[in-house]
């Protein structure tokens, strides 16, 4: 039930403080250390490379669950989409690890996938919000994320539950390993939870970017790099879905080999800059922009932040920023779908889940 709220959408919005405190309830033992099926750990670590398989919002977690296992774990990690991998399949390593990502466990694609993998003879993870769903059944081992029924069509809280289970699981993979790691995942997502009810305690301003930047906006771009490339693919998702705004997520290093030529006065191109290591690089992509009209809003982080940022998030670890930056991005997306009178908990043209090819 959405209770006192307007939507399920704002409601899941807001609900992804909780759902961290929740997931690192879930995933510590009584000495404060993670607490992970055995067997999952040594599905991981017996790896020598893993496939992640996964559709739309959940590819995109994957593609920062990639980042995270390969910095984190330093085990090679391919992050595919279900449809693509299923009829495209790549050259697979001796010893893989399929990890299928699904909110719902339902995704068609992602079924198909498994099944050939199955058929092959290879282990399978997968990391869903139903335990009970047909590719948790289906295969070996199952990570739940715990962010409770996700009712909205637009994915949100189930994308930043995913990111914290992966950041989870690539460290309990990484000390396994014998990886000596500082990073405490536990520890770091309590920080992280605190920073995303910043966010969802500042929708007034949130709001007024929508309103300024989107209500009568027929495109908008969304630039990063590194990590904050793969969020911006995400935010744009998250806009065009439910407001129909045709919106774009771009590697900022990318948009002069071509997209640039779309830029005209007044097109609105939100920046993410949050990894210190590119920061300087994306203000420059951003200066290309506005050089050809574009109308710029940043969203930065504390530490590598500049006068002119629109929204500034409190300071996360690097490897976690994902699950704070989208926030802003999924309220810009509400706030500009009801200026529009769009229908935001159910879009036109799209299903909770897909279950057919
Ligand atoms: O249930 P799944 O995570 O497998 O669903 C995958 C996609 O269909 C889903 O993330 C879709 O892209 C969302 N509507 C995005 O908000």
């Amino acid at each position: 039930e959405k209770g006192t709220y307007p939507h399920f959408m704002l409601k899941e919005i807001e609900e992804q403080p909780f759902v961290m405190r929740n997931i690192i309830t879930k995933y510590k033992d009584e000495h404060d250390n993670i607490k992970l099926d055995e067997n999952v750990r040594n599905a991981v670590t017996a790896a020598d490379r893993i496939y992640i398989i996964a559709a739309g919002t959940s590819y995109h977690s994957g593609l920062v669950g990639k980042e995270l296992i390969e910095k984190i774990a330093n085990i090679p990690v391919e992050t595919h989409i279900a449809s693509e991998f299923l009829y495209n399949m790549p050259l697979l390593s001796k010893k893989p690890l399929f990890i299928f990502i699904s909110q719902s466990g339902e995704t068609a694609d992602l079924r198909g996938v498994l099944v050939n993998a199955k058929n092959m003879g290879h282990p399978s993870l997968t990391i869903t919000n139903v335990p009970g769903s047909t590719l948790s059944r289906e295969s070996d081992y199952t990570l739940h994320t715990y962010a409770g029924p996700e009712i909205a069509v637009a994915s949100t809280k189930a994308y930043t539950a995913q990111m914290a289970v992966m950041a989870i699981l690539a460290v309990d993979a990484a000390r396994a390993g014998g990886v000596t790691i500082e990073f405490d995942p536990l520890q770091e997502l309590a920080i992280v939870a605190n920073a995303m009810e910043i966010f969802t305690n500042q929708k007034e301003e949130m709001e007024e970017v929508a309103r300024n930047y989107l209500s009568v906006s027929r495109n908008c771009f969304f630039i990063g790099r590194s990590m904050d490339y793969h969020v911006c693919l995400e935010g744009a998702l998250k806009l065009k879905e439910i407001s129909y705004i045709q919106a774009e997520g771009f590697a900022g290093g990318e948009l002069k080999h071509g997209t640039i030529a779309l830029i005209e006065e007044g097109t609105p191109v939100i920046g993410l800059a949050t990894q210190k290591g590119v920061s300087l690089n994306i203000r420059g992509n951003m200066k290309e922009v506005v050089a050809r009209g574009a109308n710029p809003c940043f969203i930065s982080m504390e530490g590598c932040e500049h006068e002119e940022d629109k929204i500034v998030m409190p300071k996360v670890h690097e490897y976690l920023t994902p699950l704070v930056s989208v926030i802003p991005m999924q309220l810009i997306s509400y706030y500009a779908a009801l200026h529009r009178g769009c229908d935001v908990d159910k879009p036109r043209n799209l299903a909770k889940s897909v279950t057919v090819e």
